[in-house]
């Protein structure tokens, strides 16, 4: 399985894939990683495992239609199976989401369908809510909307802000994403008929 990892910074979720991708026997293997950011330290983690990289700058384009167009010839190059987005902040188009459809997976740090969009940490805190957790999921056109594949929940303390309750969560997404992963690259994961199958029965 050729896996194509989309990010814009620190890529820890990356990691946490790659690290798990290292034996010989790995099922999946990350061919690319592509940030609209430079400066990303994913970067930097690809390059260190030997991994080729691209940036593809969202400003140097005209609209996000362009952009995505061009997203999709870069990340088409390297042929791959699964598209993952790790911390990939920017909205897609439907052209884009479309284009890899059953293929593409997001990670999202919320109990979704709760806190669709950005600071779900603080949002849950504030909100009195006695958990929290992350949620991957098929992506659709509908932002952080897609069919659910796997959450992780963690307790929300007393004394929790939004970094302390966000480096929790980031513990359970290291968990869930290279599971996930293992999962579609032995076809256990699908997307079918709208809905996300595990070994053949919905999610
Ligand atoms: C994660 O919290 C993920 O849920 C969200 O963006 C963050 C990316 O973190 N979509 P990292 O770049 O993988 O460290």
């Amino acid at each position: 399985c050729r896996i194509v990892v989309l990010i814009s910074g620190s890529g820890s979720n990356l990691q946490a894939v790659l690290d798990d991708l290292t034996g010989a026997d790995a099922p999946a293997e990350v061919v690319a990683v592509i940030s609209n950011k430079a400066e990303a330290y994913g970067l930097e983690r690809a390059r260190s495992a030997g991994i080729p990289t691209r940036t593809l700058d969202h400003r140097s384009f005209a609209d996000r239609a362009a952009y995505d167009q061009a997203l999709i010839e870069q990340i088409d190059t390297f042929a791959p199976d699964l598209v993952l987005l790790a911390g990939f902040m920017r909205i897609l188009t439907a052209n884009f989401v479309t284009h890899f459809h059953g293929r593409l997976l997001n990670i999202h740090p919320s109990l979704l369908p709760k806190y669709k969009g950005l600071q779900t940490h603080q949002r849950a805190l504030d909100a009195g809510d006695a958990e929290a957790g992350a949620s991957i999921h098929f992506v659709t056109e509908e932002l952080d909307g897609g069919p659910l594949v796997l959450q992780g929940r963690v307790v929300i303390h007393p004394d929790d802000d939004a970094d302390s309750l966000a480096t929790r969560v980031q513990q359970q997404e290291h968990r869930l994403y290279p599971l996930v992963v293992r999962w579609f690259a032995s076809g256990r994961l699908r997307l079918i008929n709208g809905l996300a199958s595990l070994d053949g029965a919905p999610i």
